[in-house]
């Protein structure tokens, strides 16, 4: 409870013998201050309650204003003024008083953003003032639970949980998790002395001409931390309002080495510091929003801090770091030999079969959410990413995983609750005849433990496929990959494996035809049938085909096949292993035909990056899998995998993945089709959901193939900032694929880029 007015007046006269004309409330977060006007002066004072241990702190800071403001004489400090009886403190039943002097100027941040001068300026009474406090020392106060000292930033991480953007919670939480996995054990060798840690914007004062600080305000957060954390806290705010945010922070950073020299180890953690933060802003901020609802002061800086995070997480740590060394002077790292050492290992170590992608390979070292930063400084939005479907380093994800390796990792042939967890959950998304699972490593593993599944229980051995799929890299899953084993160079399609037509409505659908379309791709099945009869093990399709082109099936195209595989003694196989989890904006992709599939098969984004696959199946065909076959598979499903899987879960759920992928696929579908009606060379759209195929032609009406142009538009994309690639069978297809979590604003970048870079292609 705020101390009355009338009471706060009464103080000032009886206390401080001063004849006031007007007492008004500041703003605070928590604290009480007030704005003291006399005929002649203005004062604050300053209420804290009244606890043996706030009143340590209370004179520590006063004892910290007297020593800045002797060795800082050219800075505006606040003068304690005692009371009447001689003390600085003067205390009533609940509050601690203290009366300081006005300090004159205007606040920061109620101007416009700094220009460079006044950032440097305020760098350096940054540094003043830590170097000021560096033998500071103060013996009832040597810690104070301080909400807001970034090194017990982890005490209130569960806050994050409260922040109900998922955008924003994630962000938030990215930084908590950076900080949980590097960042503390880092600073925790660094150096520490009392800091002030709150010289932010609306503490810090300037004059008219906005150059310089000309005062400090508020030492109500001093506390003994690291020194860097302060600086963190001082550009977290800085960086408001300002365009270019590795440079602000640059300017910063090196005005205060020039005041107080920082250490290469110190500079390094800066980036990570001033995202942790924002993180803690927020936290703290829902954590109010809660429990004090009315105190908007608490929710004042939300949306700044939230676009500053937008643009942290999108920001190379590496560069920041570099122009932040750079900036104290401190020589720049040759990071290209690095790179180019790291490429010439892995021709040595390995064969020319594992090739990357891109003219020039990209070296990475980090990825945050829907971006992935390179060893050179250079960052790119993910657009074809459908593994860390939740975000690189996801820290709802990440965390999961951390957690369960350290405290229990073993094999299925022991009991444990997660895997039981897992099951539970994953079958709860699948319809209630699909009853049982079995956890595999990978892709490959699950389409290869479905095919003996559906061999076992069909006693067939024979396969149907789609022309152009892709189902893994084991033997038996290489089998039915047309894709690859079907393709020049490709042993050959086994005798056991039969292809029916790529569903490409493009190119597979004469001019003028009239029919159905899925009476058309379907022409050959009777006949594969017919040839299979008695053998027929199963049909394996992907629920829209992705290596193959990323084409979507027309109506009743899998009921039909379903149909007539099943009539035929077969069962059915679809493969969601890039399509599953809501990338196509259902749960599963063979929701949308209306289908129940015998077997589905899971992997890629499962675990968000962490190797798994999945086969789902009803009870009949596991069972006859069992009468015949001991299977043991030493990883899969073990309790790492499982935690992290459920992680996913939780992210799909907690985060609206599903709606999220709507919106944006609508936005990314709009935008590509106005780019088609401004570029002949793109021939086809199509897709569902975050998982697109945009084709490119030399000449709409021969539809020849754009595949040198598709590879320039790749390589273009990849020098703005973002990670595309092409497939389909002549390779003219640009995938794009993005992690479900990408923002509206993302999507616009990608599309406008796009059109810049398909504008510069000559065909
Ligand atoms: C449709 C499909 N199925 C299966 C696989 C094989 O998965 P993995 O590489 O995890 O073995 C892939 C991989 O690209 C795929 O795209």
């Amino acid at each position: 409870m705020s101390a009355s007015l009338e009471h706060v007046t009464s103080l000032l006269t009886a206390a401080f013998k001063l004849e006031v004309t007007s007492v008004v409330p500041l703003g605070g977060y928590l604290g009480q201050n007030f704005l003291v006007t006399t005929s002649s002066d203005r004062f604050v004072l300053k209420g804290f309650s009244n606890d043996a241990h706030t009143q340590a702190h209370v004179e520590a800071q006063i004892e910290a204003i007297k020593l800045a403001r002797h060795l800082m004489p050219d800075t505006d400090l606040p003068s304690i003024i005692p009371s009447q009886n001689g003390q600085d403190i003067c205390a009533d039943d609940k509050t601690l008083w203290i009366l300081q002097t006005y300090v004159g100027g205007d606040l920061i941040g109620e101007g416009p953003a700094a220009q460079s001068e006044l950032l440097q300026s305020v760098g350096q009474v940054v540094g003043m003032l830590d170097r000021t406090l560096q033998n500071f020392n103060h013996s009832g106060a040597v810690r104070r639970d301080m909400e807001w000292d970034l090194a017990d930033a982890l005490m209130y991480r569960d806050y994050t949980d409260l922040i109900e953007d998922p955008e924003s919670r994630r962000l938030a939480d990215y930084f908590f998790l950076q900080f949980e996995a590097e960042g503390f054990s880092r600073l925790s060798k660094l150096r520490r002395q009392f800091v002030h840690n709150d010289c932010h914007r609306f503490a810090l004062k300037t004059d008219n001409l906005r150059q310089h600080v000309t005062g400090v305000i508020d030492f109500g957060d001093l506390t003994f931390s690291y020194r860097i954390c302060h600086l963190a806290v001082t550009i977290s705010d800085f960086l408001t309002g300002q365009d270019d945010i590795v440079s602000s922070a640059a300017l910063i950073t090196g005005s205060y080495h020039q005041a107080f020299p920082l250490s290469e180890d110190e500079i390094t953690l800066l980036c990570d510091l001033v995202g942790l933060r924002y993180g803690l802003y927020l936290a703290h901020a829902a954590r109010m929003r809660r429990e004090h609802p009315n105190n908007v002061h608490a929710q004042s800086k939300v949306t700044d801090v939230e676009h500053n995070l937008r643009r942290l997480i999108a920001t190379n740590p590496i560069a920041f770091g570099d122009a932040l060394r750079a900036s104290c002077g401190f020589e720049t790292l040759n990071r290209q030999a690095k790179a180019e050492q790291l490429v010439a290992q892995r021709r040595q170590y390995f064969s020319s079969s594992l090739y990357t992608h891109y003219d020039d390979p990209l070296v990475l070292s980090r990825g945050s959410l829907q971006y992935l930063h390179d060893s050179d400084g250079k960052s790119y939005l993910d657009c074809v990413n459908n593994v860390s479907q939740s975000g690189h380093c996801n820290p709802h994800i990440a965390r999961a995983a951390r957690r369960q390796t350290s405290i229990l990792n073993t094999n299925s042939r022991y009991v444990y609750a997660q895997m039981n967890e897992l099951a539970e959950r994953l079958l709860s998304y699948f319809p209630d005849n699909l009853d049982t699972v079995f956890f595999v490593n990978s892709g490959s593993e699950a389409n290869d433990l479905a095919m003996r599944l559906a061999s076992t229980y069909t006693k067939g051995s024979q396969f149907i496929v789609l022309d152009e799929a892709y189902h893994g890299n084991s033997t038996a899953s290489t089998d039915i990959s047309p894709n690859r084993i079907g393709r020049p160079g490709g042993l050959g399609m086994p005798n056991y494996v039969h292809r029916l037509m790529l569903p490409d409505a493009y190119r597979n659908v004469p001019p003028g035809f009239s029919g159905s379309v899925t009476d058309a791709f379907l022409a050959e099945l009777p006949d594969l049938i017919e040839k299979t009869k008695g053998e027929l093990a199963a049909f394996v399709a992907e629920s829209l085909v992705g290596t193959g082109g990323q084409f979507p099936f027309p109506k009743n195209y899998l009921n039909t096949i379903y149909a007539a595989v099943r009539d035929a003694g077969g069962i059915t196989i679809a493969d969601e292993v890039q399509v599953g989890f809501g990338r196509t904006g259902d749960m599963w992709c063979f929701e949308e035909q209306g289908v129940i599939p015998d077997i589905v098969t899971m992997g890629k984004p499962i675990a968000n990056g962490h190797p798994m696959g999945a086969v789902v199946t009803n009870r009949a065909i596991a069972e006859a899998f069992d009468q015949k076959v001991v299977y043991f598979n030493t990883f899969g499903g073990n309790p790492v995998s499982c935690a992290t899987a459920l992680g996913v879960l939780d992210v799909l759920e907690k985060d609206q993945l599903l709606k999220n992928v709507n919106a944006r696929a609508h936005q990314l579908l709009e935008g590509l089709d106005a780019l088609q009606r401004k570029h002949s060379l793109i021939g086809d759209i199509r897709g569902r959901g975050l998982y697109i195929g945009v084709e490119l032609v030399v000449d709409r009406a021969t539809k020849e193939p754009a595949r040198e142009e598709a590879k320039r538009c790749v390589e273009a994309m990849k020098s703005r900032g973002f990670l595309l690639n092409t497939n389909g069978y002549f390779n003219n297809v640009i995938k794009i694929k993005p992690p479900l979590i990408i923002n509206e604003a993302d999507i616009q970048s990608l599309i406008h880029n796009l059109d810049l870079v398909l504008s510069e292609i000559v065909v």
